[in-house]
């Protein structure tokens, strides 16, 4: 299906339409990138509303990237809402151009990934436990920048290893854009947005308000703690959680996101979680100084 509208978004479909539409752009105006996999909620506009207040023109992209899943079953049953999605960005602004390209668009060579050296920021935590997630990202980010090329590209600090990923991604390709990282959007009980969270049952959904409770007890307890003592109390409130599954707990350094051997004054480090509530992976981060 080629390009069409909804009352007045403009919806592209192919290279082809991007390109012609960017090119009727004209010179000197900033253009804002926003990519994401739909399902929108409140963390997804979040990164809308901050492009459309930074640039002249946003571009949100709605692509469920195939090479980006380990598990062919969250593949399977990540939800499609494309219909909903361009009205929650209507409602947001009538400014925003959609860009939703096919798969067979997105990878005319053939669904593989790019093979990327992320000096080992894409071997830890998310990469560590999904096979070949961030070469799939990787691979679809880069292609989207270089489609788009963008001023300024958008992304959340909830994936903020994809975060520090793309910022490495875009120095080691030489790509001329700003990488903007954006705070996380939660939900009442804490509970950090994600298209995931539809997928837990109303109890899950507030128990699982557990994982930014723990992170925010780590902050505290930073100042006078280690990271080990940390991490081991962690572990041991899970215990007491048989509904939810800690699959890891790690603090890192927030650039190297290598585990923390040993505190310097002049290093950031963050918390990091990745929680199994029932067959649902959910994943939080905290800045801890
Ligand atoms: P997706 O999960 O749809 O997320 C799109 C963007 O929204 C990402 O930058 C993500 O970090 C951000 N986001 C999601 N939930 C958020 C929240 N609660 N608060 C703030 N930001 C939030 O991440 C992806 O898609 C894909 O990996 C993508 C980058 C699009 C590549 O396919």
């Amino acid at each position: 299906m080629l390009a069409f509208s909804v009352k007045s978004m403009l919806v592209l479909k192919t290279e082809k339409e991007l390109k012609s539409h960017l090119s009727s752009l004209g010179d000197g105006k900033s253009l804002g990138l926003v990519p994401t996999m739909g399902a929108l909620h409140h963390g997804h506009t979040s990164l809308v509303q901050r492009a459309i207040s930074e640039n002249d023109t946003t571009i949100v992209s709605i692509f469920i990237n195939p090479t980006q899943f380990n598990n062919q079953e969250d593949l399977k049953k990540y939800p499609q809402s494309i219909t909903k999605d361009i009205h929650i960005l209507e409602k947001l602004s009538g400014k925003v151009i959609v860009f939703a390209p096919s798969v067979e668009e997105m990878y005319p060579q053939g669904v593989t990934s790019t093979a990327y050296r992320f000096d080992g920021l894409d071997k830890v935590m998310e990469g560590a436990f999904r096979e070949g997630h961030f070469d799939g990202v990787g691979t679809v980010v880069e292609t989207l920048l270089r489609l788009v090329n963008p001023h300024k590209a958008y992304f959340g600090e909830k994936d903020f290893q994809q975060l520090q990923i793309v910022k490495r991604l875009v120095q080691i390709k030489d790509i001329p854009v700003d990488i903007i990282g954006c705070p996380i959007v939660r939900e009442p009980n804490g509970l950090a947005m994600s298209s995931r969270n539809e997928r837990l049952s109303p109890a899950l959904r507030k128990e699982a308000g557990i994982i930014y409770k723990t992170l925010e007890t780590a902050k505290r307890k930073f100042g006078t703690e280690s990271a080990k003592s940390i991490m081991d109390w962690a572990k041991n409130k899970f215990k007491g959680h048989p509904n939810l599954e800690l699959e890891y707990i790690v603090i890192a350094d927030e650039k190297t996101l290598m585990p923390l051997k040993g505190k310097k004054d002049n290093k950031k480090y963050r918390a990091f979680m990745a929680v199994y509530a029932g067959t649902v992976r959910l994943i939080d981060n905290i800045a801890l100084n």
